[in-house]
């Protein structure tokens, strides 16, 4: 038997509304061939995380960045799993050169995304959910009345006791948490109803079986824009800059290719994700965008902030960012789509 001490976590937090380019942030730091695992901590299939191995494009939607560098990664208890969908993408993956045998693992006690799920959540019209059965998942999770993954039989080979693997193996144990979703979709902090029903934060990937001291290096991720799918109005009418965007920045949901809204950077927003999650390093993606669409703009305070050029948005950034206690050293900017 080993202390928790021995556990140690970096965790990849959102600070949006998703698709601010997490997969690309979990590929590069698995690439650093420091970790021992990697653990998707909540959400399912609606995840849609885009990642470029060796040139190549991958989509996955419950199986973690790890897997491309051959690192076991576990789809934690902090998720809900469609079967279905999973051996799917586990197949795609295959077909696409990436092998996952005896590198994917599936907690035993992560609940299950059910057909009846899925057909409920087709119908949902008021918050434009993916459609993936998620909320339906947990509201059943949390009323005592789903099944786990240890009960189906297409998921027993690959089944984990996470317990035993992070606790009892007297392994040295350096986990990444790869959160799907993003904080201004979070459950509780969200925007309420038009959230997702799992915890986008460092808080919800605690829930895993981590202690809150094996917490080191939190990755708050956020794209130098803002987007967001669903039924809420989101994006300022009548403002063509916005169609570019879309346009330029190929602003297309990488699970249900529904147009992405789009707005700039919330600041205040990513100021409050910063504070909950405690993140330490900060990303800012898609610099190229903007530079594209060849405007430099933030809201704060409920205004639109407009900067002279790049230079100065970015002193902007990192002026503010620093007052919250994450020196310049540990703020990224990054292009799309190649790493940082
Ligand atoms: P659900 O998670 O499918 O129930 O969808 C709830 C809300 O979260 C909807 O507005 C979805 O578009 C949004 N959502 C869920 N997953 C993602 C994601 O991975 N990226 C962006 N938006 C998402
Ligand atoms: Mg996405």
């Amino acid at each position: 038997m080993i202390s928790s001490i021995n556990v140690e976590a970096d965790v990849i937090v959102d600070l949006q509304y998703g698709d601010s380019g997490k997969g690309k942030v979990a590929h590069f730091l698995c690439k650093t061939g420091k970790y021992t695992h990697v653990l998707r901590y909540n959400g399912s299939g609606n995840a849609g995380h885009t990642i470029y191995h060796h040139g190549k494009k991958y989509v996955t939607h419950q199986v973690p960045a790890g897997v491309f560098w051959g690192i076991p990664s576990v789809i934690g208890p902090g998720c809900v799993i469609d079967p279905d969908q999973f051996l799917q993408e586990v197949r795609e993956l295959e077909e696409g050169g990436i092998s996952t045998a005896g590198k994917l693992f599936v907690a035993k006690n992560t609940h299950v995304i059910s057909k009846a799920h899925r057909e409920e959540d087709a119908g949902d019209k008021t918050i434009g959910t993916t459609k993936r059965g998620n909320g339906p998942a947990y509201r059943d999770k949390y009323a005592r009345k789903s099944e786990r993954a240890e009960s189906i039989p297409e998921l027993q080979p690959y089944l984990i006791d996470l317990y035993e693997e992070l606790y009892h193996k007297g392994k040295r144990i350096r986990v990444l948490g790869e959160g799907a979703q993003g904080f201004g979709l979070d459950i509780d902090w969200g925007d309420y109803p038009y959230v997702t029903s799992s915890h986008c934060t460092v808080a919800g990937f605690l829930l895993n079986g981590f202690p809150p001291s094996s917490v080191r290096r939190v990755w708050g991720v956020a794209k130098i824009y803002e987007t967001y799918v669903g039924t809420k109005k989101f994006e300022p009418e009548n403002d063509p800059v916005f169609e570019k965007l879309r346009k330029i920045g190929q602003e297309y949901g990488a699970t249900t290719g529904r147009p992405r809204q789009c707005n700039w950077m919330d600041l205040d927003l990513i100021e409050e994700a910063v504070r909950m999650n405690g993140v330490t390093h900060l990303v800012f993606n898609k610099v190229d965008v903007l530079r594209e669409v060849g405007v430099f703009a933030v809201l704060e305070g409920g205004k639109t902030i407009t900067f002279t050029g790049e230079k100065e948005m970015k002193a902007h950034l990192v002026k503010r960012f620093k007052t919250l206690g994450i020196p310049k050293n540990r703020i990224f900017f990054s292009e799309s789509p190649e790493a940082i």
